[in-house]
């Protein structure tokens, strides 16, 4: 068994961020998305992956994965050098997987479930194709299954206007060899891509054993600015390990569940958790509440900020309102004017967004 994560595409939809980044790397508690599906496929006991990666933000994804070694896998990098669709990608990794089974894992996707009990359903009734669906309230946004009483897959569309069902696809699922054949006998769909939805209905086509499971747990796609948010929410709420590894001065307080890297400097602050703050990383006269991911070396001085995420090297300083769901990409700086007059002065990415109140 070997898996394929897709880790390419352009993450429109999660801009400005994703203009300077690939949209897998973008942590959710302080960990890129990417990662946690290369955890989840290793506790299943798979270790042979291929990454897709594309050639705008691969060689970034090369460079912080590395070669598997810190997930006890080994990665092969695989370039799919346009984004022609998911099977396309599949086509593209055809070298790599040869004839084996594999999982198939988007890698800006996020589940609650363990993989295993979806593996060994798999494996046992030796399946061609093993789905995982999810009831949502937006199916158009998704690939739709409309399945019998008994739970059998009737037929497969990708974003449909009127969709027959409220059972989206999720972005994992189990394919044996036999997708190959299915993906050779598919055209490419209106939006111009070699869809893997349209290869999952040749095989219910081909009369080829198709089997569904829905997903008890959250599942998230976090291309957006609210679903990233809603990760971070629930990562922090169930995956936190507590461990203050910084500096806490005396007085400042860090109630809850709190995580602190190496390095880090907090001063006259409170922190309320869940919150994770990474490595050195300077804390002075701020409220750090529930549900914030600050990542290495921000600079928060004079700010109070709840359920928010905040990269890299950015500063805040001297906001006097409540910073509340909010994402601030890699070195942005949000401070109070320094001289007068006191204004709003703005030098804002393309397709930022900022409310003021
Ligand atoms: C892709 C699939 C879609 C699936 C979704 C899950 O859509 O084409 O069937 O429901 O992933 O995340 P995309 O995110 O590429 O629009």
């Amino acid at each position: 068994m070997k898996a394929l994560i897709l880790s390419g595409g352009k993450g429109t939809r999660l801009r400005p961020l994703t203009y300077t980044g690939a949209k897998q790397l973008v942590p959710v508690a302080n960990k890129p998305i990417l990662w946690y599906g290369i955890e989840a496929i290793v506790a299943a006991g798979i270790t042979e992956i291929g990454i897709i990666i594309s050639p705008e933000t691969g060689e970034e994804i090369k460079i912080k994965t590395g070669d598997g070694e810190q997930f006890g896998a080994n990665i092969t990098y695989i370039l799919q050098e346009q984004p022609l669709g998911l099977a396309h990608a599949v086509k593209t990794a055809q070298p790599f997987l040869a004839h084996s089974p594999f999982v198939m894992y988007l890698g800006d996707n996020l589940i609650e479930d363990d993989l295993n009990p979806f593996l060994d359903s798999f494996k046992s009734q030796n399946l061609n194709a093993l789905i995982l669906l999810r009831k949502v309230s937006n199916p158009s946004a998704f690939g739709v299954a409309k399945v019998d009483e008994k739970g059998k897959v009737l037929q497969l569309i990708e974003k449909p206007k009127d969709p027959p069902s409220n059972l989206a696809l999720v972005g994992i699922y189990f394919f044996s060899p036999a997708i190959h054949a299915a993906i050779a006998a598919i055209k490419p769909s209106a939006r111009g891509e070699l869809e893997i939805t349209d290869a999952i209905q040749e095989l219910i086509h081909q009369q080829k054993t198709v089997e569904a499971l829905q997903l008890i747990g959250w599942w998230l796609d976090t291309g957006k600015k609210d679903d990233l948010l809603e990760a971070n929410r629930i990562i922090l709420d169930t995956c936190l390990t507590i461990g203050i590894h910084g500096d806490v001065d005396s007085q400042s307080a860090a109630i809850g569940r709190v995580q602190i890297g190496k390095g880090t400097k907090i001063i006259n602050s409170t922190i309320r958790g869940p919150v994770i703050i990474g490595e050195n990383c300077h804390i002075e006269n701020c409220f750090i509440g529930p549900y914030s991911s600050i990542a290495d070396r921000a600079t928060l001085i004079d700010a109070d900020i709840e359920h928010s995420v905040i990269l890299q090297s950015a500063k805040v300083i001297g906001i006097q309102q409540r910073i509340v769901d909010s994402v601030v990409g890699q070195r942005a700086r949000l401070e109070l004017a320094p001289q007068r007059p006191k204004a709003l002065r703005f030098m804002i990415g393309d397709d930022s967004h900022i409310e003021l109140v």
